[in-house]
């Protein structure tokens, strides 16, 4: 039934797949089916429940973190709420919505099917909207905590590391290789990063609300660039797909990294002593743990791909 009406390209990407995704947009959409709920104020807001959960801060067992008094540690979970926002709109802004527009412009050959244009142009408005989304939260958050003065916040993690690999070569094709990279993951991992909040009882109702609405496009990004992907994939020089499955592993660290650099600054602004002994102890203590750490759909996808394991082991 499926090579009926061409169901499946050359490269074996699933083109009714990518049609269902598409025909069921209109209904999916969370544009569509939450703007007006999203518009309502929310409820009344209890200053008592926390803003982000505290076992997610890195330095959250650190005795000098737990001497702070509650309000300096109730203020540095505000802005660690709006790090992780800040974190989500980046890598739409700055990683995917860039490498969605240059799928649908042809940068990448293998991108001529409507269907993955249809698919990926409706990934990018919904990207639109989720910044739209996770901007407005975090005004809410900043109006009733009273917020008036923030730390300055680095670029998010994820994208400096990209911007790193990038500045290394002076290839346009390489550079875009990487975005495509490092877009993919983001795409198909996603959800591993709105799960940390979307199912947390412990936090304001609207901080797991919003990444909860989020992750229900992304459920559909994540199988769209599985399939782009894999037609891109096959249309690459045997040099492309090198540069592509080496950044695969980098891409992966670099999307589930705790953001070091941006700790500091948070401490301090919240009045709290030792910022930067704090975090240096944390990162040591650390290491190289994640802050996310499932990247089974990734695995999944290289799997599914013929893509060389070898090459994306040589990348890590
Ligand atoms: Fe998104
Ligand atoms: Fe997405």
């Amino acid at each position: 039934m499926r090579n009926q009406d061409n169901a499946l390209t050359e490269s074996g990407i699933d083109l009714d797949a990518l049609r269902r995704i598409s025909a069921a947009w209109p209904r999916r959409a969370t544009i569509r089916s939450h703007m007006e709920s999203l518009a309502e104020p929310p409820d009344p807001h209890d200053p008592a429940v926390p803003d982000y959960p505290e076992k997610f801060l890195p330095f959250a067992e650190h005795p000098d973190f737990l001497a702070a008094s509650s309000d300096q540690r109730q203020l540095v979970l505000t802005y660690a709420w709006l790090l992780y926002n800040a974190r989500v709109i980046t890598a739409e802004e700055q990683i995917a919505n860039p490498t969605f527009a240059m799928i649908v412009h042809g940068v990448f050959p293998g991108s001529e099917r409507i269907e993955i244009k249809q698919a990926v142009q409706q990934a990018h408005v919904d990207e639109t909207w989720h910044t739209y989304m996770h901007m407005m939260a975090m005004h809410r958050s900043r109006e009733v905590r009273g917020i008036t003065s923030e730390p300055a916040l680095p670029h998010a993690v994820t994208y400096r590391e990209l911007v790193s690999e990038q500045e290394e070569t002076g290839d346009r094709r390489q550079r875009d290789l990487l975005s495509l990279a490092w877009t993919t993951v983001t795409e198909v991992s996603v959800n591993a990063y709105l799960e940390l909040l979307s199912r947390d009882e412990t936090i304001q109702p609207m901080h797991s609300l919003v990444p909860r609405l989020h992750a229900r496009d992304e459920t559909a990004h994540g199988s769209v660039m599985a399939e782009v992907v894999r037609e891109l994939y096959a249309n690459m020089s045997r040099s492309e797909r090198e540069t592509f499955a080496r950044a695969l592993p980098r891409a992966v660290r670099a999307f589930g990294m705790h953001d070091f650099a941006a700790w500091p600054g948070i401490l301090r602004h919240a009045g709290i002593a030792k910022a930067t002994d704090i975090v240096e102890d944390c990162r040591r203590a650390i290491g190289n743990n994640l802050l996310v750490r499932d990247f089974s759909a990734v695995e999944r996808m290289v799997r599914e791909m013929d893509i060389d394991p070898e090459l994306v082991m040589a990348g890590g």
